[in-house]
């Protein structure tokens, strides 16, 4: 460090004010609005994004790949392999909310040349009866557009936070954003290896299976992969069952000093839980991906029977304005302000973003617990999450002002 001493400092400083006296004498008479970290943060995280659908591609006989790229002027905001985007989907009246991993790597939504070009693949499985899959495999064909926020998460490899060596288990189509994070790999985007357990219910389950087995093969010093069939049938020749500690050790080799990602159905997260606990992991060292609300609440384990067929009176204070309206028990606090037209705005739909985190005024919920993401002090304060919480009685809540009240 130079020290120049008080005379050379004062003269220095009296340069400073005659030149900055000349840049203040120079700038437009407009005040500058536009601050340049706060541009950065809304283009990384825009409250909306507009896809358009630009291919559609069939992985199985029931999970399709969608191919988005930017609406006309606008652009996609990068992510961390491993995160979701939110889509909202009109259905009739009803408007839709659902969390979509991203199956595409970062590097694929950058536009090669800043003229346009970036993607995301975002891969779904369709559900039997499913109300939201049925009218995307009916009406998406290239060209419709489609409105997303995100991309959300916490489902990525943080160095600072996990293990270097993973052992990631995917459900299903849980596997999807397991190839985002594989390609990233590949791309030489991530300081990690990775052993991947697939579990599937039929061999025909398997979505991405050429690419897994190829870059296992291509990158064998730093991804493996084992596909795990439930029921498999004659020709199956590999592991069969389902992954349990016994099966995680046998084919992941020791445990200690690596992190979980998992990534599946909720019956999974819940076999996992105590498989998981047997094998002493800490919970700090698994990472579970959301999975937006549950199908056929009233079927899970623990779930109040007395009060799903029973509809019960919500009282909703946003600002000053007051609504009061039904609330199913069978439906989340959540699903029953959007019937009303009522925000709060949502992302994860699984307890965990806390955005639409709400204050509960008065009466009793069911908060399933795999989605139960409130933090201690919020729990104490009585805070809430609508898109896990259940109404057990009539209730009173106050919700943030980022929504709509209905008139
Ligand atoms: S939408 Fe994420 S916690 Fe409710």
């Amino acid at each position: 460090m130079e020290i120049r001493g008080l005379q050379k400092d004062l003269e220095a400083f009296s340069k400073l004010v005659t030149q900055r006296q000349e840049y203040m004498k120079q700038a437009p008479a407009e005040p500058d609005t536009v601050d340049p970290i706060n541009e950065l943060s809304r283009r990384m995280h825009p409250d909306r994004i507009v896809l358009v659908l630009k291919d559609v591609f069939d992985e199985n006989e029931t999970t399709r790949t969608f191919r988005f790229e930017a609406a006309p002027g606008g652009e996609l905001p990068y992510f961390r392999a491993g995160q979701y985007l939110s889509l909202k989907v009109s259905v009739g009246d009803v408007l839709i909310t659902r969390p979509y991993s991203l199956s595409s790597a970062p590097a694929d939504s950058l536009s090669p040349d800043g003229s346009g070009g970036g993607v995301y693949d975002v891969t779904v499985r369709r559900k039997d009866g499913g109300f939201l899959t049925d009218h995307i495999w009916k009406t998406w064909r290239p060209g419709t557009p489609v409105v997303a926020s995100g991309p959300h998460g916490n489902f990525y490899f943080e160095p600072l936070r996990d293990e270097r060596e993973i052992i990631g288990i995917a459900g299903g189509s849980g596997i999807t954003p397991f190839r985002s994070i594989i390609r990233e790999m590949a791309a030489g985007g991530l300081d990690m290896t990775l052993t991947l357990l697939y579990g599937i219910v039929n061999p025909g389950d398997i979505i991405f299976g050429e690419e897994l087995r190829k870059a296992a093969d291509v990158h064998a010093d730093r991804l493996k992969v084992f596909f795990v069939c439930s029921e498999p049938d004659d020709r199956w020749s590999g592991p069969a069952g389902f992954i349990t500690a016994s099966c995680i050790r046998e084919l992941a080799g020791p445990v200690a000093g690596k992190s979980f990602f998992i990534c599946g159905p909720p019956a999974m997260y819940r076999f996992l839980d105590g498989e998981l606990k047997d094998m002493g992991i800490a919970q700090k060292r698994i990472r579970r991906e959301v999975f937006g609300e549950y199908d056929d609440p009233a079927a899970e384990p623990g779930f109040p029977a007395e009060t799903a067929a029973k509809t019960f009176s919500l009282k909703v204070r946003m600002g000053s304005q007051v609504a009061v309206i039904p609330a199913r028990g069978d439906e989340t606090v959540l699903v029953s302000l959007e019937r009303a037209g009522i925000g709060p705005d949502s992302q994860c739909r699984s307890g965990e973003c806390g955005w639409c985190r709400s204050l509960l005024i008065s009466g009793n919920i069911h908060v399933m617990p795999e989605n139960d993401g409130r933090r201690a002090a919020d729990k104490k304060l009585g805070f809430f999450h609508p898109c896990s919480s259940y109404p057990l009685s009539n209730l009173e809540i106050q919700v943030p002002l980022t929504g709509a009240m209905a008139q």
